[in-house]
């Protein structure tokens, strides 16, 4: 989690720098995994900078996170092809499984639950996605051994 007194070493050891605020908020990405609201106060009042202009910083580059992001990501196809494949089941037994809805977290910060828009697997759907790996013709076997394994 995020440690406001480690925070503030990290600003500290790198404000002096020519242009710091980039560095600064790349360093606390790397240590704690996300930029959130305390971090952006940290470092706007370090840098003297309003927290608007920090917060405009972190979410203009994709490389900073505002929220704690999980530790696996799995995406579920829910366009046209997948759709009429019923994908819309596959969905379901993906959220009864995780105890998420569309768009969460779980609990633990293991697994974010996402929708995506084709996987370029459209004749052998329904698909989805773990962490990159494409897991097409999911059933529902397939659905609870790649839920069980997102767990791990
Ligand atoms: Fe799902 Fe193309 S619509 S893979």
């Amino acid at each position: 989690g995020y440690d406001r007194e480690e925070a503030e070493a990290i600003v500290a050891g790198l404000r002096h720098l020519e242009g710091p605020l980039l560095p600064i908020l790349h360093a606390l990405q790397a240590r704690f995994g996300f930029v959130g609201e305390e971090a952006v106060r940290t470092v706007s009042a370090a840098l003297n900078l309003s927290r608007a202009e920090v917060h405009g910083v972190v979410s203009f580059y994709h490389d900073f996170h505002a929220e704690p992001t999980a530790r696996r990501s799995l995406k579920v196809c829910r366009a046209e092809a997948c759709q009429a494949n019923g994908s819309d089941r596959v969905a379901a037994a993906f959220e009864a499984a995780l105890g998420v809805r569309f768009g969460e977290t779980t609990r633990d910060g293991q697994v974010s639950l996402e929708a995506c828009y084709c996987l370029g697997l459209c004749a052998i759907g329904p698909s989805a996605m773990l962490d990159g790996r494409i897991v097409a013709r999911l059933d529902e076997a397939k659905v609870a051994a790649l839920a069980e394994e997102a767990r791990l």
